[in-house]
């Protein structure tokens, strides 16, 4: 018999008899468009299958809103996800979701509301502070029965990974924390705002909007970017960011501004200034149409995500290049053994999976850049430092084996990201750019030929007096650890689509170096 304290270990005990696909869902009230497509693709990218729900849901519309209205073309929609790679799409009709089929049921449609909503329904309601302000404010009821839908569509579809565009920042905070709460197991996934050329970003209620609407309209995204560019330039009072927004909506009176607020971004809390990040959201109306759109603003210091085959010469890169930029160098590997050492010590079976999950999510990994060129960063695991313990043989031998455990990755990728919040970090990896740290500021994708990378592996050999072998040997090892790095399940190999990717054949580490860092000051252009 066993027994966890950790949901990691329950989980990953249960996952073990279940074997579970990784299915990406996405939930939408249809007439995609391309920020619904966006979600889709992030969802076909990191699962086995992906299912999309459309389904226009009454309970979080008010009894003057739009749900008659509302945009409803299942054809066109079953197209887009068809050619978007959807292997399913769930299109109930509101009894179906609802349950008036059920017996006993009333089909007593809530008052006022006229809509199909029998009036003795469960629901989910999430904490006031989430909801009485920005959109909840104009809004009441609103998030009670979106909260009440994505909790019912999520038992119904039981996903890994649930799919959530940033536009709503709202919902996609509430959501988070009605996971969080109710211990859901899915992880949810945020997505970028996506945007037409203007910077109006789309929604199904654009349609709406006339040419001329749209043009006035973008001006929502141009406050937005101006007090943006206050918060850039140092300032962090509410009212000096607000102020520099408003100014920019003043120059197109059609666009009424019904709210413009600064949030924090995960508790919704108000803020009077930004600290680590903040929610700036705005709600307009344009003639009938409602609008909304935000910016996060984060004082982070800039991530440097490193990606790449093996044997590119990543680690040494991210490495080198950490210490010419006073970044720390994310040593994911470390961090890896550090977690590696504490299983070892204590004295649990590397084939106990559950058991290292549980150790995984109570695990606090530190690290420090050190001066000491033989160790540039220094680990502690719960307060030990185990710098010269993990390159023991012991753990040179296991670590392999924890690393390909999913749980432990996720937990691992989970502190990697804490780092990550602060930011001035460089990190290395295979999926670093697209999943750890989609959000660096700059993606690097290293990579050799096959041929260097057997030449530098045979140097590496003989460095290191170990047995000769030949070049074609190495380049064919190199060619199918490829092949299996980039279909492997866990953390597949994967280039950004935004990452610059440099060839490092015929050039030394320095010169990789030198690039690098020429890159990141003019990406970033940080004061040298
Ligand atoms: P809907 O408005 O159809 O949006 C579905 C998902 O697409 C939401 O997560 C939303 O944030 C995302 N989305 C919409 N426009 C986007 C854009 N321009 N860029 C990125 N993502 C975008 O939101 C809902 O439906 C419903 O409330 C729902 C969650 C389905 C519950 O009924």
């Amino acid at each position: 018999m066993r027994l966890f304290t950790t949901t990691a270990g329950l989980h990953c005990y249960l996952d073990l008899y279940r074997h579970p696909l990784k299915i990406g869902f996405v939930p939408t009230m249809g007439a995609l468009h391309a920020g619904h497509l966006s979600l889709i693709q992030h969802a076909r990218r990191d699962n086995d299958r992906v299912i999309v729900s459309i389904f226009v849901n009454p309970l979080q519309f008010g009894p003057t809103e739009d749900f008659q209205q509302y945009p409803r073309r299942l054809e066109q929609d079953w197209q887009l996800c068809e050619q978007a790679g959807v292997d399913a799409i769930f299109a109930p009709a509101p009894e179906e979701m609802y349950g008036m089929r059920n017996v006993g049921r009333t089909l007593a449609p809530v008052p006022d509301s006229q809509l199909p909503i029998p009036n003795d329904l469960t629901q989910v309601v999430p904490p006031e502070s989430m909801t009485s302000l920005l959109c909840g404010r104009s809004r009441p009821g609103h998030f009670q029965g979106v909260a009440t839908v994505v909790a019912k569509l999520l038992n119904l579809v039981q996903p890994t990974h649930a799919y959530f565009g940033e536009k709503d920042a709202q919902q996609l905070a509430i959501i988070r924390r009605l996971v969080a709460d109710l211990n859901l197991p899915v992880e949810i996934v945020g997505c970028p705002i996506v945007r037409e050329a203007s910077g109006l970003a789309l929604s199904s209620r654009n349609q709406y909007l006339s040419a001329e609407q749209k043009e006035q309209a973008s001006v929502l995204y141009r406050g937005l970017q101006q007090a943006q560019k206050k918060f850039k330039s140092g300032d962090r009072d509410r009212i000096v960011l607000i102020e520099a927004a408003q100014k920019e909506f003043a120059l197109v009176p059609e666009v009424q501004i019904e709210y413009i607020e600064l949030v924090h971004p995960t508790t919704l809390m108000r803020l009077e200034k930004v600290d680590e990040a903040g929610l700036l959201s705005i709600a307009a109306r344009l003639g009938t149409t409602r609008l909304i759109d935000n910016v996060t603003l984060r004082d982070r210091q800039p991530i440097l995500a490193i990606d790449g085959p093996a044997g590119a010469g990543k680690s040494t890169v991210a490495r080198t290049v950490a210490q010419s930029l006073g970044l720390l160098y994310l040593d994911t590997g470390a961090m890896y053994r550090a977690l590696t050492w504490l299983v070892l010590e204590s004295g649990t079976s590397v084939k106990d999976e559950p058991a290292i999950a549980e150790l995984a999510s109570g695990s606090q990994i530190q690290l420090s850049t050190s001066d000491d060129l033989q160790t540039p960063v220094r680990v502690w695991i719960h307060d030990r430092e185990v710098t010269q313990a993990i390159r023991s043989r012991e753990v040179t031998a296991q670590v392999s084996a924890i690393a390909a455990q999913p749980y432990v990755r996720r937990e691992l990728v989970k502190q990697q990201q804490r780092w990550g919040v602060k930011g001035g970090v460089v990190a290395e990896g295979r999926d670093i750019g697209t999943h750890v740290f989609p959000d660096a500021e700059l993606k690097i994708f290293l990579t050799a030929s096959a041929q260097a990378r057997a030449q530098r592996r045979q140097q590496d050999l003989k460095n290191q007096a170990q047995p000769e072998v030949s070049l074609e040997q190495l380049e064919r090892d190199i060619q199918e650890r490829d092949t299996r790095d980039s279909t492997r399940a866990l953390a597949p190999l994967r280039k950004a689509a935004d990452a610059i990717e440099i060839q490092t054949d015929g050039l030394s580490i320095a010169e990789v170096t030198a690039q690098i860092v020429s890159l990141y000051h003019q990406r970033l252009s940080v004061p040298v």
